[in-house]
């Protein structure tokens, strides 16, 4: 029904109007036991245990909304109904980002991507604390809060960043909330640009955030375009300061990575989502676990829009996976495949 009907009419307006109408929807669906179990009976799963336990957190499934789609924090109680096992709400700033100026986001449709220029727009930390604070706890669900730095000329020093980075952790903390934490700091389209993404200064927030007690797991938001190199000279940073893991990764900013290039303006306007970022993603989750062995929970994201590519992830060595732009292009039963996939061992 989702791909025959309801994506052509919705695919018809903006993007970023149709998320919002979808946040509203979904915010209302998840307000009263009715609504909830209504879109339970339809999407949720209901097959033989594929429950995982990660750093302490159990997830009921191993799929989990990657941080980008819930970024407000208004969708925690409808999510656990449609099968996933975790959210990452987020990414969430010390102050209120209003983002980068419209269109945020554009679809790509034949290139199964969108282009994302969201410039970390969000209510920051302190409301969306308070929202969670709300909220009725779904057993084995985990909602991990994605921080990153406030998408503004006051935090775009190194020094600055990392105290806006490590007020949002206190912030969470002092409040119990959150099951787990991920610095994002690999964003491809806030102001100041992906400062972190160098061992020197990803060593210097390590050394501040360090300072923070925190006994729930901390995870890092990769980016996916450095060289093997790079980007194990960030693990190993990661691996020195004994962090529960890495999620491989957030969004391509290499648009030659489009089955249609035409899609996408000439210039850089922001990162890719979806197929992209696949095969880049699961190539640097395989060379990760291959090096580091054990030493790190990895959470595969990127491009998974079918039970084929959540396997090739798990196969590369993911241990979840974290999905958005299938959910766009394939709807909410996706999620529910994966799961019955991933039960029959076809995954
Ligand atoms: C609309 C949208 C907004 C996003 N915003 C964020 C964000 O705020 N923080 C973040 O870490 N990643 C963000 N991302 C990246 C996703 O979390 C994910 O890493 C990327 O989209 C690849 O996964 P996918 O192909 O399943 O969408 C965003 C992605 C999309 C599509």
């Amino acid at each position: 029904m989702y791909s025959k009907i309801l994506k052509p009419i919705l695919f018809r307006f903006d993007p970023e109007r149709v998320h919002n109408w979808m946040t509203s929807l979904g915010e209302w669906l998840g307000s009263n036991s009715l609504t909830r179990s209504a879109v339970s009976a339809i999407y949720n799963y209901r097959g033989p245990d594929i429950s995982r336990t990660v750093d302490g957190n159990t997830y009921r499934t191993p799929f989990i909304l990657s941080a980008g789609f819930d970024y407000n924090a208004r969708l925690t109680q409808i999510l656990p109904a449609i099968g996933l096992g975790g959210a990452e709400v987020g990414s969430v700033t010390a102050r209120l980002c209003e983002g980068n100026p419209p269109p945020r986001l554009r679809r790509l449709p034949h290139s199964r991507s969108i282009l994302v220029s969201k410039g970390l727009r969000n209510e920051g930390v302190e409301v969306i604390v308070a929202r969670l604070e709300k909220r009725t706890r779904t057993p084995d669900f985990v909602v991990g809060i994605s921080l990153a730095r406030t998408n503004d000329t006051q935090a775009a020093e190194v020094e600055a960043g990392i105290e806006d980075y490590c007020a949002s952790l206190k912030h969470c903390l002092a409040h119990k909330v959150g099951d787990y934490y991920t610095l994002n700091i690999s964003c491809p389209n806030a102001f100041g640009g992906e400062t972190f993404t160098t061992s020197v200064l990803l060593k210097k927030l390590l050394e501040a955030v360090k300072k923070i007690p925190c006994a729930k797991p901390i995870y890092v938001k990769m980016p996916i375009n450095l060289l093997w190199a790079d980007f194990n000279n960030l693990l190993q940073v990661i691996a020195d300061y004994n962090l529960a893991g890495v999620i491989i990764g957030n969004l391509n900013k290499d648009y030659s990575a489009l089955d249609f290039r035409d899609e996408a303006p000439a210039q850089y306007v922001g990162g890719l989502s979806g197929k992209p970022c696949r095969d880049l993603s699961t190539s640097l989750i395989r060379q990760t676990r291959e090096h580091y062995g054990k030493k790190f929970t990895i959470i595969g994201c990127g491009g998974v829009m079918s039970p084929a590519d959540a396997q090739a992830k798990f196969s590369a060595g993911a241990d979840l996976i974290q999905l958005i732009t299938g959910l766009i292009y394939e709807g909410p039963g996706l999620v529910k495949k994966l799961c019955y996939d991933l039960s029959r061992k076809k995954i």
